[in-house]
Parts: structure tokens; C-alpha cells; sequence
């Protein structure tokens, strides 16, 4: 596969680092740009095992000039952007007859909006090509809403609904927008919960364990690959068969 052209946000993350890693496997020409917001030890040393393939861009998701900036980074640099993962986002859980206007708002920014901005900022540059690649990075709690996420899931069901418009918006134009909604990943916030906790949400997987990080990205991977062309609108579930 000849060497494509990968922005990822969150990219410091758990996750977003898992799927630097797994495009990075995919092809030794693959060009990997990780959008790094606050933290980005992870993301540079990572960058660093990589210097020719990997590069560090400044992204806030929900800053529509710092998408113009980055987009622009990356397409003077590498000449096109073939694959965008909207991976960037976060969580304020609360009964939401105490949510705040900042944990509501700040939420819907960061995982809606910030969605939303990507998939546009990335547009011109895609039809250019006539071609390219989104995958959008939900939630189960899109599709099963738990209690105390009101602000979080309806922000992840957004992303689900913003997938689906876009899919059917530039079907034609050989551009594809899927979502993945995985479900409980071995990350920073699951190794925190306390064991009674930890042992409640394992007894809600058939499976009876969580995700691994590699395991969300290769579904990531897989909907951003050539092969999947004929993949578009998709919401995919993994989540180790919670139902
Ligand atoms: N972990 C799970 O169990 C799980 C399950 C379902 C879905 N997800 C989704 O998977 C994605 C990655 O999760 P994760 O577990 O890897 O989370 P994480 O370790 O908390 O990483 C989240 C990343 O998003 C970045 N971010 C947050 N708000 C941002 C903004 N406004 N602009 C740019 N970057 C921003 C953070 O950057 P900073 O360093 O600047 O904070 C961080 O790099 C998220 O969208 C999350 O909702 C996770």
C-alpha cells in the first residue's frame, strides 16, 4: 500500500497513541501526524522512535482556526491528508440535575463539536482528492446511555448522527465516514476505578474483560483501509458483545 497521509486527535491519549501505532504497522511509507492539545510526553517519544514518519501537531478540536492551521501544516508538508480519526475528547460525568453549564458545555465541544470541525476543516482537501478516509471515534454510551453521562452521550449519539448526514453527503465523491463505538478500554480511567467498580462494568461484558487499546485501533484501521471503500455511514460496536 503506497504510503498515506494520517492525522489523529487526542493523540496523547491511550487510545489515539494505539492507533498511531497500528497505521504506523500498516505500511513503512504511512505518514502519521498526531494532534496534540495539553499533554504530549506520549505522543513525542513516539514520535521520536519514528522521526521521518511521525510528527506532533498543536490541535485544539474545538478551535476552528487551529484546524485551519493544522490542515494547512499538514498539507504544505505532505502534500495531501488521506485518513482523519476524530479520536479527541473527554468525559464529566454527573446526575444532570447537578451538570453544570461548563460540564455540559465543554463535552459537547470537545467530542461533538470538535467532530464537527474536524470533518470540515478536512473537507477541500478530501474532494481535491477524491478521496478519503474519516472514522469518527463515539461511544457505546451513544447507543446505551448510561446514567450520569446525559452530556456525554448525547454528544457521542451526535457524532453517530453527524457520520451517518456526512456519509450520504459525499458518498459519490469516494469519501467514507464511519464511527467506531467502543465499548470499557484498558485506560487510564478504567485502571482508576476502584476494584468494586472496575467488577461491576466487567460483569456488564459477555466477554467478561475490557479492550484492548490495539483492539479499538484495528477496528479504526480497518474502517480507514482501502479494503473498506465500499464501508461508509457505518457504527461499529466494539465492545466485547455488551448488547
Ligand atoms: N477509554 C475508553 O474506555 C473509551 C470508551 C469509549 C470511547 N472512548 C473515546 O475514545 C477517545 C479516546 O479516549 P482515551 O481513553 O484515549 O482518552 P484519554 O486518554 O483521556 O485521551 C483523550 C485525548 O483527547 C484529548 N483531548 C480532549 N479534549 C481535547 C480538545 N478539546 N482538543 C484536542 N484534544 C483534546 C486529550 O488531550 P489533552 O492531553 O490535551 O487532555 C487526550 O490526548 C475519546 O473520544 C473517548 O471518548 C474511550
Amino acid at each position: 500500500m503506497p504510503g498515506r497521509v494520517i492525522l489523529i486527535t487526542g493523540a496523547n491519549g491511550r487510545l489515539g497513541l494505539a492507533i498511531a501505532s497500528s497505521f504506523l504497522s500498516e505500511s513503512a511509507d504511512a505518514r502519521v501526524w498526531l494532534g496534540v492539545r495539553r499533554n504530549r510526553g506520549a505522543a513525542e517519544a513516539l514520535a521520536s522512535q519514528h522521526p521521518a514518519r511521525v510528527s506532533l501537531v498543536d490541535l485544539d478540536v474545538t478551535a476552528t482556526a487551529g484546524w485551519s492551521r493544522a490542515v494547512a501544516t499538514i498539507t504544505a508538508q505532505d502534500g495531501r491528508l488521506d485518513v482523519l480519526v476524530n479520536n479527541a475528547g473527554h468525559h464529566e460525568d454527573g446526575l444532570l440535575a447537578n451538570l453544570t453549564d461548563d460540564a455540559w458545555n465543554s463535552v459537547i465541544a470537545s467530542n461533538l463539536t470538535g467532530t464537527f470541525l474536524g470533518c470540515r476543516a478536512v473537507m477541500n482537501a478530501m474532494i481535491g482528492q477524491r478521496g478519503g478516509r474519516i472514522v469518527n471515534v463515539s461511544s457505546l454510551s451513544a447507543l446505551l446511555a448510561p446514567a450520569g453521562q446525559s452530556n456525554y452521550a448525547a454528544a457521542k449519539a451526535g457524532v453517530v448522527a453527524l457520520t451517518q448526514s456526512l456519509a450520504k453527503e459525499i458518498a459519490r465523491l469516494g469519501i467514507t465516514v464511519n464511527a467506531v463505538c467502543p465499548g470499557f478500554v484498558e485506560t487510564e480511567a478504567l485502571a482508576s476505578l476502584a476494584p468494586e467498580a472496575r467488577a461491576a462494568a466487567l460483569s456488564k461484558v459477555p466477554m467478561r474483560r475490557f479492550a484492548k487499546p490495539e483492539e479499538i485501533a484495528a477496528v479504526v484501521r480497518f474502517l480507514a483501509s482501502p479494503e473498506a471503500a465500499y464501508v461508509t455511514g457505518a457504527v461499529l460496536k466494539a465492545d466485547g458483545g455488551i448488547l
